[in-house]
C-alpha cells in the first residue's frame, strides 16, 4: 500500500513530536513542514531534509499533500483545519479540536460532507497503559465504576489563547469518554487566574456521569510537583494510574466494601471493609504518538473512523466549553442537554443554569426506576 504523503503545520513545542513520528513511520511519507515563523521552521526543518518548507497553508496546498497534521494554538484550529478539509486534505488536528462546540461541530460536519478523515490527537487514548485500563474496565474486572478522580498537575507551560482547563483537561477528558461508556450529564468547575486575569491557571472540574458514577479532575499550571494521576475506582477493585511512574504504570487494588443485604444494614451503613491483593499488569512500553501517525494512516487508507474520532473531539469541547462557563458563574452547574438523559442531580444542589440558560429547577428529575441495579449490593 501507497505511503501517506503528510504535510505538519506547526513548528512549536509540540509539532516537532508529530514531525518525529510522520518521519518514522512506514506508513506515512513526511513530505512538508509548515510554519509562519521562519526561524523555528528553519531550525525544526534542517533536520528533515527530504521535506518541503513552507510559511503558509496556501503553499502547503501547493505541495500535492494528501493529509495534513495541526500543532498551532487552539485558537487557530478551527479555520486551518476547515481550510484544508475544503482542499480535500485528510485531517488530524491537535487537542482539543476547536475552541468552541460550534466550530467543533462544524468541523466534524464538514468532514462528513467531504468524506475526509478528521482525527483529533487525543494522545492518550494510544498509550498502552490507558488501553490496559480500558480492557479491565470492559473485562468487569472493576465491578461498576463508583469514581474517577484525576490530578494533572504541574509547574506548566502558561498557554496566551486558553485557560488550564482546555489546556490540560483534553487528556483526562478523552479517557474518561474512551474508558468508561458513560455520557456526562453535567458539569461542575471552580477556578482562578494569577498569572493572568483571564486566564484560570488552577481549577477542579467536576463531571456528573449518571448511575452514580462521577468524576473529578484537577488541572493546574501552579504546582511545584508534578503529578499524572487517575484513580478509577469500582464496585469489586480499584486502580491507580500513575502515568510518572515508567515500571508499575497501573496498580490494581483488590480493596473496598461489603454492605449488608438488608435495608437496615444498608440504613445504619453496616460496611465489612475487604482489603486483598495489589498488583501491577505488564505494560510493553510503545510510543502513544508512533500509534498515534499509523492509526491515522490505516484511517485514511482503509476509510475507518478513528478511535479519537471528530465525535469524541466534539464531546471533549463541550464539556470544556461548559466548564469554563460554570467558572464564570462561580461554579454553577451546567447540564448537557446532550448526555443520556435529563438531569439527576446526583444528590447536590449546587445547580442554577442549563447551556441555554434554563434553570434546573425546571427541569425535569430522572426517573430512578432506570437506574442500574445498586452497585453496593454486588
Ligand atoms: N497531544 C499532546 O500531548 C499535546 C501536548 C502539547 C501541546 N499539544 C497541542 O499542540 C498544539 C500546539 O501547541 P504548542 O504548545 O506546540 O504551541 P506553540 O505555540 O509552541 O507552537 C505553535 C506553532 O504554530 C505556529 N503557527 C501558529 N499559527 C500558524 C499558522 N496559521 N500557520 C503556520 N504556523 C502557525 C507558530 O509559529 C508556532 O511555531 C495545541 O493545540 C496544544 O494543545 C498537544
Amino acid at each position: 500500500m501507497s505511503k501517506v504523503r503528510v504535510g505538519v503545520i506547526g513548528c512549536g513545542y509540540w509539532g516537532p513530536n508529530l514531525i518525529r513520528n510522520f518521519f518514522g513511520c512506514p506508513k506515512t511519507e513526511l513530505a512538508a513542514i509548515c510554519d509562519a515563523n521562519p526561524v523555528r521552521l528553519e531550525a525544526v526543518g534542517r533536520t528533515y531534509g527530504s521535506a518541503k518548507l513552507v510559511n503558509s497553508v496556501d503553499q502547503l496546498l501547493e505541495t500535492g499533500v494528501e493529509a495534513v497534521a495541526i500543532a498551532t494554538p487552539v485558537s487557530t484550529h478551527h479555520s486551518l483545519a476547515s481550510r484544508c478539509l475544503e482542499a480535500g486534505l485528510h485531517v488530524l488536528v491537535e487537542k482539543p479540536l476547536a475552541s468552541t462546540t460550534q466550530e467543533a461541530q462544524s468541523l466534524v460536519d464538514l468532514a462528513a460532507r467531504k468524506q475526509q478523515v478528521l482525527m483529533v490527537d487525543h494522545t492518550y487514548l494510544f498509550n498502552p497503559a490507558v488501553r490496559r485500563i480500558k480492557e479491565l474496565v470492559d473485562y468487569g474486572e472493576l465491578g461498576d465504576l463508583y469514581y474517577v478522580d484525576s490530578i494533572r498537575i504541574n509547574l506548566g507551560l502558561f498557554q496566551h489563547d486558553v485557560n488550564v482547563i482546555w489546556d490540560l483537561a483534553p487528556h483526562d477528558l478523552s479517557i474518561v469518554d474512551s474508558v468508561l461508556d458513560y455520557q456526562a450529564r453535567s458539569i461542575s468547575a471552580w477556578g482562578c487566574a494569577h498569572a493572568n486575569t483571564d486566564i484560570e491557571d488552577i481549577a477542579y472540574v467536576n463531571v456528573d456521569y449518571g448511575d452514580h458514577m462521577m468524576a473529578n479532575f484537577h488541572v493546574n499550571w501552579l504546582s511545584p510537583v508534578k503529578i499524572r494521576q487517575m484513580i478509577f475506582a469500582g464496585s469489586r477493585k480499584s486502580l491507580i494510574f500513575n502515568d510518572l511512574n515508567t515500571t508499575e504504570q497501573i496498580k490494581v487494588y483488590d480493596r473496598g466494601i461489603h454492605v449488608g443485604a438488608t435495608d437496615e444494614a444498608r440504613r445504619k451503613a453496616q460496611v465489612d471493609y475487604r482489603s486483598g491483593d495489589i498488583w501491577s499488569p505488564h505494560i510493553e512500553p510503545q510510543e502513544a504518538l508512533a500509534l498515534v501517525v499509523a492509526h491515522f494512516a490505516d484511517c485514511i487508507r482503509d476509510g475507518k473512523t478513528p478511535l479519537s474520532s471528530g465525535q469524541l473531539g466534539l464531546r471533549v469541547v463541550r464539556l470544556l466549553e461548559a466548564a469554563t462557563r460554570s467558572i464564570r458563574a462561580q461554579g454553577g452547574r451546567v447540564v448537557l442537554t446532550n448526555g443520556s438523559g435529563p438531569w439527576n442531580g446526583n444528590g447536590n444542589d449546587h445547580s442554577r443554569e442549563n447551556g441555554s440558560g434554563q434553570r434546573l429547577e425546571d427541569r425535569p428529575r430522572r426517573s430512578l426506576g432506570k437506574k442500574r441495579r445498586d452497585p453496593l449490593l454486588r
